[in-house]
């Protein structure tokens, strides 16, 4: 009998020790910096911005060595074929001229 009470006293003060730290004392926040990417002046920096920004930050961009013209050409046509960017033809090659120019190793 003194056992059985023993056990029933010990569960009573976990369960209390369990109640006392809920869910709701350990919500925490942190305030994250306002990091925004501007990409370098010339042609087509407007387009690029506007579409190259939708689905990731432009430091996608900025953080790839210099990349020859075919291979922006490759990484705007997978975003786009791959991915699903909703650019036109039209702007893509405002994209890819911008990128081989302002991002290119001018091959
Ligand atoms: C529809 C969404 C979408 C749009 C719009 C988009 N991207 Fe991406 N991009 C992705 C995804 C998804 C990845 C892969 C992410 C990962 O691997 O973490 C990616 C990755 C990249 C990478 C990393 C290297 C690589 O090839 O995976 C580069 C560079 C890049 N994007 C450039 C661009 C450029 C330039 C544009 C504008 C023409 C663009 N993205 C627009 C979805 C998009």
């Amino acid at each position: 009998m003194k056992q059985i009470l023993m056990i029933a006293a010990i569960i009573i003060v976990m369960t209390a020790g369990l109640a006392s730290s809920g869910p709701g004392d350990s919500i925490k926040s942190i305030d994250l910096p306002d990091v925004k990417t501007v990409l370098a002046d010339g042609p087509g920096k407007d387009t690029s911005e506007k579409f190259c920004n939708l689905c990731h930050s432009l430091d996608y961009i900025t953080m790839q060595p210099r990349f020859s013209r075919v291979q922006w050409t490759g990484t705007v046509n997978k975003m786009i074929k791959t991915f699903g960017a909703p650019i036109s033809d039209e702007d893509a090659k405002v994209i890819i001229n911008y990128l081989a120019t302002a991002y290119g190793n001018g091959k």
